[in-house]
């Protein structure tokens, strides 16, 4: 008779994840970590023995549905203790990392309580709550979290589809006198180039064509490469870009000082980088930006534009903006709107300030009532959804690659991305899908394009040579 090793007890974990992308990467993460413990991801609490709530801290409204989220557990957890069964809840992310003592005292009905730092650790958390302690671990440790976390997977990716997030960077050491980064994400921190490498070879193994590196300041990314040579996020992308099936780099969040002149040439250089930039500039009034410690002036960011511009002419343009930071006049948002329109930001995040304690915009004198913010939000909005179409509209006549991702919606469709990541309907073959190709888009709607496809790609070996010279160049 041969020995089985028991397998471990299957458990299932429901992961809730509000907030950035950062947050869905750190979701799949935590589940990766976990699963070797016997977690099966299932798709609703109501199925779930571990609930991980994935907070979000960076406005009021975002931290506020933590609370009632966990009631509405602690309800369902003490309806099933009437039958003997159990729940357990776990607060994860920023809210955590902010405000871990307030849970516990708040909550008692959480079990664990852990900042974005931690989650490499959660496996042994939870054998601790699982022995009946209530864990807080919401330090920022010493060691790379990356190092014992497990990479993205290709067999997870698969079901995720071609297009995949990858966290670089994490953390931020600006201060911008409205935000909570700093203190929930830590100061700046870079994986090392081989680690995002590796990460990257594994998913494209898995299928993903397209990736989308994260960071809060991701374009200050500098990563140590084997040699203990510091490396940029433009010859980042650059190495990202040799890897057999990455076709599409994108990445997100940006500030504007970081834009540096070896990133602004990889656009010009560097066909797998898109041509959709985000990157904020919160307010197009010099007082405002001052006040918000952004450390730059509207001439400074536009004159970061023009660069990028010149780099790459078909850039299109995104961004964040915060109306009703203190002391906004109604001048001050003029010019935002102006900046708004000068830049032509093809779409823009909008929101109205939003106090966060410990920042220093949250004791300013001047705070703006709640009315103002709401009537510049609206307009604001409306200024940018105007541009929006007409950017959409703008495209239409033009041949662009579009990302074939999936069956349309009828038979016989087929639906991808455009480089602006505008969703593109069309007839064709299904077999396409995972294809680049090149499409004549014919109809702009309201949220998505109709495209025809022209012809299915071949390699373009203009684009070999260019990478050739690339190569040379670094
Ligand atoms: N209030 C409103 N918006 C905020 N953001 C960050 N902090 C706040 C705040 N306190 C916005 C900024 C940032 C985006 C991620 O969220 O525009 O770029
Ligand atoms: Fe927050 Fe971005 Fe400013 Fe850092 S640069 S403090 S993440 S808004």
């Amino acid at each position: 008779m041969t020995e089985t090793t028991p397998e471990p007890t299957s458990k299932k974990l429901f992961i809730k994840t509000y907030g950035c992308q950062m947050n869905v990467y750190d979701s799949d993460r935590m589940a990766d970590a976990l699963a070797p413990h016997g977690y099966e991801p299932v798709q609703a609490a109501e199925d779930a023995d571990l609930v991980v709530l994935n907070t979000c801290h960076i406005r009021e409204k975002a931290s506020e549905k933590v609370f009632s989220e966990i009631g509405r557990l602690r309800e369902m957890r003490d309806e099933r203790r009437l039958t003997g069964g159990d729940l357990m809840i776990g607060v994860a992310g920023c809210v955590a990392q902010a405000e871990g003592d307030e849970i516990v005292r708040r909550a008692p009905a959480v079990n664990l309580v852990f900042g974005p730092q931690s989650y490499h650790r959660l496996p042994e958390l939870l054998a601790r709550a699982h022995n009946g302690a209530r864990v807080v671990d919401t330090d920022f440790p010493e060691e790379d979290k990356f190092e014992h976390l497990p990479a993205a997977k290709k067999e997870v990716t698969l079901k995720r589809g071609l297009t995949a997030f990858l966290t670089v960077q994490e953390g931020c050491d600006k201060f911008c006198s409205f935000c909570v980064v700093p203190y929930t994400r830590g100061s700046e921190t870079s994986r090392p180039l081989e680690q995002v490498l590796r990460e990257a070879e594994t998913l494209a193994e898995g299928g993903v064509r397209e990736l989308t590196l994260l960071g809060q300041n991701v374009n200050a990314y500098h990563g140590l490469d084997s040699r203990g040579r510091t490396v940029g996020l433009g010859e980042l992308c650059y190495r990202l870009s040799l890897i057999p099936g990455i076709a599409r780099i994108r990445y997100t969040t940006s500030h504007p000082l970081d834009m540096t002149d070896e990133l602004i040439e990889m656009h010009r250089d560097l066909d797998a980088l898109m041509p959709y930039l985000h990157l904020p500039i919160q307010s197009g009034s010099d007082a405002i930006l001052r006040s918000m410690n952004r450390r730059h002036t509207v001439a400074e960011y536009m004159a970061v534009i023009e660069r990028i511009k010149t780099a790459r002419p078909d850039m299109a343009m995104s961004g964040d903006f915060i109306v009703g930071f203190p002391g906004e006049t109604d001048a001050d948002f003029e010019a935002t709107m102006q900046v708004v329109r000068e830049v032509g930001y093809a779409s823009a995040y909008t929101f109205k300030y939003s106090i966060r304690p410990g920042t220093p915009g949250a004791t300013m004198e001047n705070q703006v009532p709640e009315a103002k913010k709401a009537e510049r939000l609206t307009r604001i909005n409306e200024q940018i959804n105007t541009q929006m179409h007409a950017f959409h509209r703008s495209v239409v006549g033009r041949t662009l690659p579009v990302l074939i991702e999936k069956p349309g919606r009828h038979p016989g469709q087929i639906g991808g991305r455009s480089p602006y990541l505008q969703a593109v309907h069309m007839d064709g073959p299904t077999r396409l899908i995972g294809q680049i190709i090149p499409v004549e888009i014919v109809e702009a709607r309201n949220n998505s394009l109709i495209g025809k496809i022209v012809t299915v790609a071949e390699p373009n070996p203009a684009s070999v040579i260019e990478s050739q010279a690339i190569a040379a160049h670094i």
